[in-house]
């Protein structure tokens, strides 16, 4: 059967069981590999994405829950000619080492500047506890987050 989801704005229509987890079709189906699989059990945030501006794990969200929801991913967010930001801060504090879990500590980011601009350092790591990161870049994760929010200030 067919399910249709809005991804970055696009109308979409997947061909796939209402229980297949969202990370399955953005990945496979959308040729969207921003967001990575990690542990397949809503565990390390490496899968998280938005749905209706609330950071979502989609590794364990079936799709067919979704057919009236507004799905963002790190594709949405910016271009390499025009990132956003959160990807231009993390670029800027070299915040990526192998960058397996960069995708979804931007979006959990995201959420959090949506919701509060001005964030604390405490808001910052509050917000990015569940993203585990195994490289153990988290002081320059912050940092970027909290640079973003900056550079938002200044626009
Ligand atoms: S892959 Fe979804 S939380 Fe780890
Ligand atoms: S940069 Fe490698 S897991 Fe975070």
């Amino acid at each position: 059967m067919a399910v249709s989801l809005k991804v970055n704005g696009v109308s979409r229509s997947v061909p796939a069981e209402p229980d297949t987890p969202l990370l399955y079709v953005l990945r496979n189906d959308l040729e969207l590999n921003g967001a990575k699989f990690g542990c397949g059990l809503a565990q390390c945030g490496a899968c998280t994405v938005l749905i209706d501006g609330k950071a979502v794990r989609s590794c364990v969200t079936p799709i067919g829950t979704l057919e009236n929801s507004e799905i963002t991913t790190i594709e949405g967010l910016g271009s390499l000619a025009k990132p956003h930001a959160l990807q231009q801060a993390f670029m800027e504090e070299q915040a990526a080492q192998c960058g397996y879990c960069i995708s979804g500590m931007i979006m959990s980011a995201k959420e959090l500047l949506d919701r509060n601009p001005r964030p604390s350092e405490q808001d910052v790591r509050a917000a990015l506890e569940g993203n585990l990161c195994r490289c153990g870049t988290h002081n320059r994760i912050i940092n970027a987050v909290l640079r973003a929010a900056q550079a938002n200030g200044r626009t």
